[in-house]
Formats: C-alpha cells, structure tokens, sequence
C-alpha cells in the first residue's frame, strides 16, 4: 500500500477513493452534428481514467450561444444528454466520479458558429485570437456587447444545464470561470468596459459570475458545484493582468466562503509570471489561507510536486492534465512509481481514435 498524499482517500464534503483529479480538457471529438459525446469514443476514453478520485469532463457548453470551438460537447439538448448518460454510468461502474464542466466561450468564438451573429461578450473588445471554425483558423472579431437580457438568457441556460448534468448521471458541475472565457472576461479590466452594475468595481465584475452560482444553487446542491480559475493567466486567451485583477480574485475566493461547494480549483499560472506586474507566482500558497472549503490545485505538477503540495498544507486535491492524456492509468503509475508516458500534442484535437483511446496502461513493455 503506497502512503503517498495523493493516493490518500478523501472524505469530506466529497468522497474520493484518491486526490488525484483528472483536469478538464477539451478533446474535439464530439459528434460533428449536434455537439453529442459518442459512446465509441467518449465511453471509452473516460472509462479508461476511472481510476482517478475525480474526473472532470472537457468544457462543455451550456447552450448553442456558447459554442467556440468545433467538435465541442455541450449539455443542453435531449441528445447530449442521452450521450452523458452512458459516459456516466460507464465511469460509475467502474468505481469512478465524474463532474462535468460548463462552459461559455464568450467572445473566444466567431459568427460562423452563431448563424452569421456576433459571439457575446461583456464588451465589444476583439481579443485578437484565433477561433477553431469548421472551415479552420480565422481571426476573433470584435463581439456583441451582452444585454441585461442576454446576461438573464445565459443564467437561465446555466442553471439549465445544471439541471441537464444532474439528469445525465453527473457527480456534479464545475463552472468553467478561468482561461480568458466568459466569467474570466467579465472579472478582468481589460475584457470588461461596462458602466452598468456588471463593469467597474469588483463587486460589479464578479455579479455575473455570483447570479450564475446562485441560480444553480436553487436547483441542484451546492456541494455539488465547483468553480475554477485562473487569477495569474496573462498574455493568452486574451487576457492581461492589472492591478485589480488578483484583487478581484481574492475577493471572489473569500466570498465564496459564505457557500458550501464542492471545490474550488486554482490553477498556477500557465507560463513564466516572474517577471510580469501584477502577477501572484504561487497560486496554492497565495489563496490557500483565504478559503475553508476544499481546495484542487492544478498545472505543472507531476507525482512529487503533487504529494508536497497537499503534504504542506496548500491544496487538497491535485488536478492533471496532459499526464492524463498519455497516461490513463496514471494512479496507479503513481502508486507502483512506474515511468510517465509523453503525450502527443498533435492529436490532442485531432478526430477519432489516435492519441485518444489507443494511449496504453503500463507494461513492461511500453
Ligand atoms: C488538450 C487540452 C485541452 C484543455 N481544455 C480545457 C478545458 O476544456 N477546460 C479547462 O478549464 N481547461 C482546459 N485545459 C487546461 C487543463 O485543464 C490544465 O489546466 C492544463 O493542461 C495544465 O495542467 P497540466 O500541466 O496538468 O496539463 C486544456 C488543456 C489541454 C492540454
């Protein structure tokens, strides 16, 4: 029996057989037509990362509006639901939890996905992206300020997915508020111009994101409900940081322990913060001692930085990412300390099988 951290059952507001959570990623390979998880390809790929205290599923969007990318799950109609189902009852037969995580890309998005429309966002600023369309790369364009009404619709479609997720057989929900999406653009400055009550001061920036929470909470429970962030993400997903961008997080991190989630996960910042203003270097350490609840830490960590971060205290659960990919039995690699495979970053997209269900468990001979 291997004594490390990470392979250590956690029973508290949750109940996990490890720490280890599989990170939430996006894999391109739902059904072309209707955004719908495939039982050939999704079945398999989650069953074979059962062995992880927690799964959380790729992004998955809340409603048609939310779409960004091509080949992306979602979870508002009757089929993709019906697709979750088996995903679900495959991860739990075979011993494992699984969350889904909701997603709305917000302006990370492009009209051919929205009927000739332009993508939502809080304000009509380009972030000077990329888009993934089905006719490949093509430049952001600058979106459709949100309404009251559209920041009303999109609420609703939270809390219906909420709804959807539970019929589907999930463990729970994580709201996908990190990575330059659509909460991340309402919390940051440099995304946010609005002069209503949801711009300007932090409390106005995080109402959005604070309206969604308490809609979810009123039909499925909050122990239910992660959230996820980014506070020192800077330079991507077009996203700057300024002087109250981590204020605004440790504002919404202490808040939201007037709620009774299931986690809050951080992720350390995604490339070197060292030198840039404003930064947090050390996410774990930096928010640790601002929130009671439970706490999943992610990025860059392997199997030792992960059994010292929640050996000293800074996280509870330790979310992977890539080593997932390569790895899908990556708790038990960790408990027999047996070598990690490398993933293949040219298939982390790509259609069908490769480089999705075909990474092996270990053996001697691979
Ligand atoms: C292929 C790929 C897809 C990803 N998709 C998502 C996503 O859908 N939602 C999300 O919150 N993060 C997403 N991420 C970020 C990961 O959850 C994670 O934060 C990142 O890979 C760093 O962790 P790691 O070093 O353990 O890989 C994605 C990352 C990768 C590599």
């Amino acid at each position: 029996m291997s004594n490390q951290a990470l392979l250590t059952p956690f029973h508290k507001n949750l109940d996990l057989k490890n720490r280890v959570a599989m990170a939430p990623m996006t894999r391109s390979r739902a059904a072309n037509e209707g955004n719908i998880p495939t039982e050939d390809l999704h079945v398999t790929y989650y069953v074979q990362r059962a062995s992880a205290g927690l799964i959380i599923t790729e992004g998955s969007q809340v409603s048609k509006d939310a779409v960004g990318y091509i080949n992306t799950a979602g979870i508002y109609s009757k089929e993709q639901v019906e697709g979750w189902k088996k995903v679900t009852k495959a991860v739990h037969e075979k011993g494992g939890k699984i969350f889904i995580q909701l997603w709305h890309v917000g302006r990370m998005s492009h009209p051919d996905f929205h009927d000739g429309e332009l993508p939502l966002a809080p304000s009509a600023l380009n972030p000077n992206a990329k888009s993934y369309t089905p006719e490949g790369f093509k430049d952001t364009v600058t979106p459709k300020e949100m309404t009251i009404e559209d920041i009303k619709q999109t609420v609703k479609d939270f809390k219906n997915a909420a709804i959807n997720a539970i019929e589907a057989g999930f463990d729970g929900v994580e709201i996908h508020s990190s990575n330059g999406y659509l909460f991340h653009q309402f919390f940051n400055g440099t995304s946010n111009h609005r002069t209503d009550e949801y711009g300007g001061n932090m409390e106005n920036r995080t109402r959005f994101f604070f309206e969604v929470l308490d809609a979810m909470k009123e039909v499925i429970p909050q122990e239910k409900i992660g959230v996820r962030f980014n506070p020192s993400l800077n330079g991507m997903f077009g996203i700057t940081l300024d002087e109250e961008t981590i204020p605004t997080f440790e504002f919404i991190i202490k808040k939201l322990n007037d709620y009774d989630l299931a986690y809050v996960h951080l992720s350390e910042p995604f490339n070197d913060v060292s030198n840039v203003p404003f930064a947090v270097e050390h996410i774990a350490k930096h928010f640790r001692p601002l929130y009671n609840g439970t706490l999943m830490i992610n990025a860059g960590f392997d199997q030792e930085s992960g059994n010292k971060v929640i050996e000293e205290g800074y996280a509870d659960l330790v979310a992977f990412g890539k080593p997932f990919i390569s790895n899908p039995d990556l708790v038990e690699r960790f408990e027999h300390n047996y070598p990690i495979a490398e993933w293949d970053a040219d298939t982390f997209y790509t259609p069908g099988k490769e480089g999705y269900i075909d990474y092996p468990e270990y053996s001697e001979e691979n």
